[in-house]
């Protein structure tokens, strides 16, 4: 799960990028569209707007989103800067370092790897300034998706027509590969609700997706993690590559995470887990609705955070982050909830914000430690995943990985 800054330039090829976004997301990645002048005079700024549910970008100079450094600041969020179709006139903006506009401002700004698609007349695409360019680009790192040969916009046939979006986006997923930070480090993470059954048709639930969970899962297995998803009853499905145990209640998720505790570096429980379920366990048989109310008696179900803190007691491993939902004195009842339950980090988050929290793409949170509090303002989920796991790295790089025989 990653953020990438799609950049489109002035070609026939540009309707193509609505596929390669279209791509992108599928693979769980978030993009934000960069469009220049002559883009905008082949596709609409309002397409794109639509397909990555993100302003797109389309002038260096406009108020707000678009404010004169917002190439800077979007510059260090990024996780790759893809540009397709890419002309041979913005080929030679980078490959030269000239820098007259968003795109061309933002490749310079940005450590992050460049993979370009370039689409062009077969003439410009021979000619040996283009090549020359070319030749910059890629001893300098840039990745490069080669156009392919076929009849042209332009009436020609040759080389110069864009890459198929399939291409474009597996040459991304190949750049974003893992980092390796989490190397030998296995991870366990719970998402999503859990399901108390009252009876054959009725349960007590929440409105947890699982989608937090979900995208921490995702960053650590990007981070080369080894990594287990215990997931409660959501539609959602974990990313490819990630190992997950699909539970249903309280009780379920707590085995489930009890017995791979041992074998575990890291436990991030994101999981919306129900503290109360009913006493006497689900009724064999629906429940008729008679004349009067019902009363249900429900007991507390076992707090596996909690339970997790007390065992391993003193000791560092494993890391142990927990998720706190709160409407009110939410950084307070977090750090309660840090030194109650013995854990090393509380992701606290704001629930009473209609625009982050359940149910929606984005998330505002605190990060809460023993010593230090921080404050992640409204952002993608997939964006806030990277910060917490950024944060858990540092709690872990000083604890020892768990013998391998254990996994
Ligand atoms: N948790 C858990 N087992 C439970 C309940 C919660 O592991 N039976 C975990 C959650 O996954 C989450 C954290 O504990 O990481 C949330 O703690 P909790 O005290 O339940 O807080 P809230 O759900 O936010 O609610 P409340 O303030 O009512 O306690």
């Amino acid at each position: 799960m990653a953020l990438i800054a799609l950049g489109i330039t002035g070609s026939v090829g540009a309707y193509k990028s609505v596929e390669v976004a279209r791509g992108l997301q599928k693979r769980g990645h978030d993009v934000v569209a960069i469009m220049t002048s002559a883009a905008q005079q082949f596709i609409g700024p309002l397409t794109l707007g639509a397909i990555t549910h993100r302003n797109v970008i389309t002038d260096q100079f406009a108020s707000g989103l678009n404010s004169s450094v917002e190439h800077v600041s979007l510059a260090s969020t990024i996780d790759a800067l893809v540009v397709a179709p890419a002309t041979a006139n913005v080929i030679g903006k980078f490959a030269n370092g000239i820098a007259d506009d968003f795109l061309s401002s933002l490749q310079l700004v940005t450590r992050a790897p460049i993979v370009m698609a370039p689409a062009m007349n077969s003439n410009m695409w021979t000619h040996e300034a283009v090549a020359r360019n070319l030749a910059t680009l890629r001893e300098r790192g840039v990745h490069l998706v080669d156009p392919e040969t076929g009849e042209l916009a332009c009436g020609w046939v040759g080389p110069g027509r864009l890459a198929e979006p399939e291409r474009i986006v597996s040459a991304v997923e190949d750049v974003l590969r893992p980092v390796g930070s989490l190397l030998g480090r296995s991870v366990l993470v719970t998402a999503g609700p859990t399901y108390e059954d009252l009876d054959p048709v009725r349960y007590l639930g929440n409105r947890s997706t699982g989608r937090m969970g979900l995208a921490l899962a995702a960053e650590a297995a990007r981070r080369g993690g080894k990594v287990v998803v215990v997931l409660g009853p959501t539609s959602l499905v974990p990313a490819a590559g990630l190992e997950s145990v699909r539970v249903r209640s309280a009780a379920e998720m707590y085995e489930a995470v009890m017995t791979r505790r041992e074998s575990t570096d890291l436990m991030i429980l994101a999981a919306a887990v129900a503290d109360y379920t009913p006493e006497e366990g689900a009724r064999p048989q629906k429940i008729p609705k008679g004349d009067g109310p019902l009363t249900l008696t429900l007991a507390r179900s076992r707090d596996i955070l909690a339970d997790l803190g007390g065992w391993r007691g003193s000791r560092r491993t494993p890391v142990l982050v927990g998720f706190a939902a709160e409407t009110h004195e939410v950084v307070e009842r977090a750090r309660a909830k840090l030194l109650g339950k013995g854990v090393d980090l509380i992701v606290a988050n704001n629930v009473s914000r209609a625009d982050a929290g359940f149910e929606v793409d984005a998330n505002a949170v605190t990060l809460v430690t023993a010593d230090t509090e921080t404050a992640v303002p409204l952002r993608a989920k997939a964006e806030v995943a990277r910060v917490v796991v950024d944060h858990v790295e540092s709690l872990l790089a000083s604890a020892a990985p768990v013998a391998t025989e254990d996994r």
